[in-house]
């Protein structure tokens, strides 16, 4: 496996690599989710780069960008084991030559004015920002995202339509602790007992899956609003000190808001436990369907 540490380096190593290349977009402190992608890669390409960035542009002034976890070592070791053939490490001062550039994204309203994009101002033009220049350099053939950031996912299909992109996005379904977490880089911020709370964000999910197969098969109607505050006032009642950024169910495909969950309904849950953000998602409709 071939590190690339400069632009130069990178050039040099990817115009040497032969055949379909896959790429997979990381900020590292590299766990399973991250590593599902890659060997989704190496099983479907002969070559996959994985970049390891943690992108200061997609963070705002209160968050952790200071404190994210980097484990250079070991994530190139994980890499290696996973069957790739390149990992790109730049430096922040060569991805961003100036502090200010003068081209930036935009993105309307109809997704960075809901979910995490609310929640998080400029979030989701900084993760363009980064994806576009990672695809113009690396120049890859199909890129892998997570479903766990199903917005994120969401943006980046819409920026490859809009740009025009000839590179195929695949999804990757979330892995999770054996308790449901969704492994993340950031749950190295919790202690043992917080991440058995925070397994209670899927748990709470999956009570909302339940309700609504049960209202499929009994033919009920279920106003989305109910199902909502229900799963608030469950999380609150089992995690006493958790802070509720959003918990909406929306349309799986255009996360649009409609009144009653239906087949295409998925649950999108933000939280902050001591803190530390963590996002997740459910399909409510028929498994498989
Ligand atoms: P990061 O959070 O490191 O995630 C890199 C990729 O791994 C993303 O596509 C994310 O959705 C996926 N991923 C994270 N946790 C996962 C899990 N439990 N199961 C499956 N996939 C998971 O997302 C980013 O970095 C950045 O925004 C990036 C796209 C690299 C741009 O900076």
């Amino acid at each position: 496996m071939q590190v690339a540490k400069t632009l130069n380096e990178l050039k040099f190593m990817r115009n040497k690599l032969e055949g379909r290349v896959g790429f997979v977009p990381t900020m590292g402190a590299l766990h399973n989710g991250h590593i599902s992608l890659i060997r989704k890669s190496v099983e479907e390409n002969p070559e996959t780069i994985v970049s390891i960035f943690v992108n200061p542009s997609q963070f705002s002034l209160n968050e952790d960008f200071n404190k994210y976890p980097e484990n250079l070592e070991k994530d190139l070791e994980k890499c290696r084991k996973a069957g790739a053939a390149l990992v790109f490490t730049p430096d922040r001062k060569e991805i961003y030559k100036s502090e200010k550039p003068c081209i930036t994204f935009n993105i309307n309203s109809d997704i960075s004015s809901i979910l995490c994009g609310k929640n998080r101002l400029g979030h989701f033009e900084g993760v363009v920002q980064i994806v576009v220049i990672l695809f113009n350099l690396v120049n890859p053939d199909v890129a892998y995202f997570g479903e766990k950031d199903f917005q994120q996912l969401r943006v980046i299909r819409k920026m490859v339509e809009n740009l025009h992109f000839q590179i195929e996005i695949r999804s990757v379904p979330t892995v999770r602790e054996t308790n449901g977490l969704a492994m993340s880089s950031r749950n190295i911020y919790l202690s043992d007992k917080q991440k058995e709370l925070a397994s209670q964000v899927y748990k709470t999910m999956e009570t909302i899956q339940r309700r609504a197969e049960d209202a499929r098969l009994e033919r009920r109607a279920i106003p989305v609003e109910f199902a909502e505050n229900e799963a608030k006032k469950r999380l609150v009642d089992q995690v006493p000190d958790i802070e509720i950024e959003y918990i909406e169910i929306r349309n799986n495909h255009d996360l649009s808001k409609s009144r009653f969950l239906s087949n295409n309904s998925k649950v999108f849950i933000s939280v902050k436990i001591d803190g530390t953000r963590l996002i997740d998602n459910l399909f409510l409709g028929k498994k498989g369907g």
